[in-house]
């Protein structure tokens, strides 16, 4: 293992969406307290697609600016992690290869276990590296997030994808060995195939989620670990950004750590920069956490940082990486910051319209309402074949 060369992110890039709920107008809509929303729950603001944005739409975006900046030479395998799979047969991943021109010598697949997918896409993606370092892989992590009306699952809405370029002698994070990794069976949240909208026992969720934690740790610890002081921050999969704190409080707990909260801060305050605004990503979230990280601390150079990835059902995966020397020359603050910045803020009734908005299943020809300045976008539904076009 010496003489091998680290593996990890090598760039990292987000999109979201065209349109953003505030949580003060859900609040005005339902009649509660905006204190619960902010304080409560860690949420400002949820982004919302557009009828013409989906999985598809947001991967594309967020993955041209890698290819438009390191070519696609050596990219042979796209993972497209989502939890709100467009097709039960074809990869989301196909239509983004077709949309970014990619070559055809490439591997292409779509993978699924709740919010934890893009964690088991990132550490395939380094074995692949690691079995031939001359190779990248891209992925992708992209979800919709959407919860019934009127329910408690409401104002944890998002939007959301993530890009990550996966290579040799990466210029952002190094991925160490080893995992911690943890599987439980339990019904905290699921999204039958007939389903639009996930179903969650939000209680039974935030308690499978810390059970998750304990049990990614432990397992962690016995593969020989670092042990919790050493890192610098951690990044938690976000649904709402107060669970990132449930999370890491249990965490000092378990750990026998007394729970001090300047300390709880400094660990993870500037991961939930992005989330609380864009809301739960799902796949997405713990790789906003990241972007919000390093686009945020420039003390970071060679100090590693804990990776929780969790997904109901449940997966959960303890993972550290050491972030590269010299990292803040490759991040796209700026971009990030941009995404966020234009989207435009939505009332309520359109919102609730865009929530209802399904397409016939009639096979018919139903073209979509032209609203996002995005760079790519889904323009039809014709003869049950996604049509989507490039802006
Ligand atoms: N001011 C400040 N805080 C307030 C408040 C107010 N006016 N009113 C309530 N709160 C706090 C509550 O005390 C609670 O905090 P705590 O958890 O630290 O005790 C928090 O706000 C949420 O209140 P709660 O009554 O539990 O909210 P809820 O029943 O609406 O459920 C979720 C909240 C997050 C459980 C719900 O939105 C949900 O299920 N979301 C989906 C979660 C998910 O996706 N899980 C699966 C993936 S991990």
């Amino acid at each position: 293992m010496a003489n091998e060369p680290a593996v990890g992110i090598h760039d990292l890039s987000f999109a979201t969406t065209e349109f953003v709920l505030p949580h003060t107008v859900l609040a005005e809509h339902n009649g509660t307290d905006i204190g619960k929303y902010h304080h409560g729950i860690g949420q400002w603001s949820m982004s919302v697609a557009a009828a013409d944005e989906d999985i598809v739409t947001m991967g594309a975006a967020a993955a041209a600016p890698l290819v438009r900046r390191h070519g696609s030479d050596g990219i042979r395998t796209i993972l497209f992690a989502t939890e709100s799979s467009i097709d039960q047969a074809k990869s989301a991943g196909i239509y983004v290869h077709s949309l970014l021109g990619l070559d055809s010598a490439t591997r292409v697949v779509e993978l699924k276990q709740a919010c934890y997918g893009a964690t088991a896409a990132l550490q395939f993606a380094v074995g692949l590296v690691r079995r031939d370092p001359g190779q990248r892989v891209l992925v992708i992590a992209s979800d919709v997030s959407k919860y019934e009306l009127d329910s408690p699952g409401e104002a944890t809405q998002g939007a959301a994808a993530v890009a990550l370029l996966v290579g040799a002698d990466p210029a952002l994070v190094r991925v160490e060995e080893p995992s911690g990794v943890f599987t439980a069976d339990v019904m905290d949240f699921w999204r039958p195939n007939y389903r639009e909208a996930a179903l969650v026992d939000g209680q039974e969720s935030i308690g499978a989620y810390l059970l998750a934690v304990q049990g990614s740790w432990k397992d962690y610890t016995e593969q020989g670990g670092r042990t919790l002081d050493e890192f610098a921050a951690f990044c938690y999969h976000q649904p709402f950004t107060k669970m990132a704190y449930k999370a890491h409080r249990h965490l000092l707990n378990y750990c026998g750590h007394g729970v001090d909260e300047d300390r709880v801060s400094r660990d993870l305050g500037p991961t939930t920069a992005y989330n609380s605004v864009i809301g739960n990503s799902y796949t997405a979230s713990v790789y906003l956490a990241l972007a919000a990280l390093l686009d945020q601390r420039d003390d970071l150079d060679d100090r590693p940082v804990g990776f929780l990835s969790y997904g109901s059902g449940s997966v959960a995966e303890f993972f550290a990486g050491t972030v590269a020397p010299g990292y803040r020359d490759h991040l796209r603050t700026t971009a990030h910051r941009d995404a966020i910045d234009r989207r435009k803020p939505v009332d309520y009734v359109r919102y609730r319209a865009l929530h209802e908005h399904s397409f016939p299943t009639d096979g018919g020809d139903h073209p979509t309402l032209a609203d996002t300045t995005g760079p790519f976008r889904l323009a039809a539904l014709r003869g049950h074949k996604r049509i989507y076009e490039t802006r």
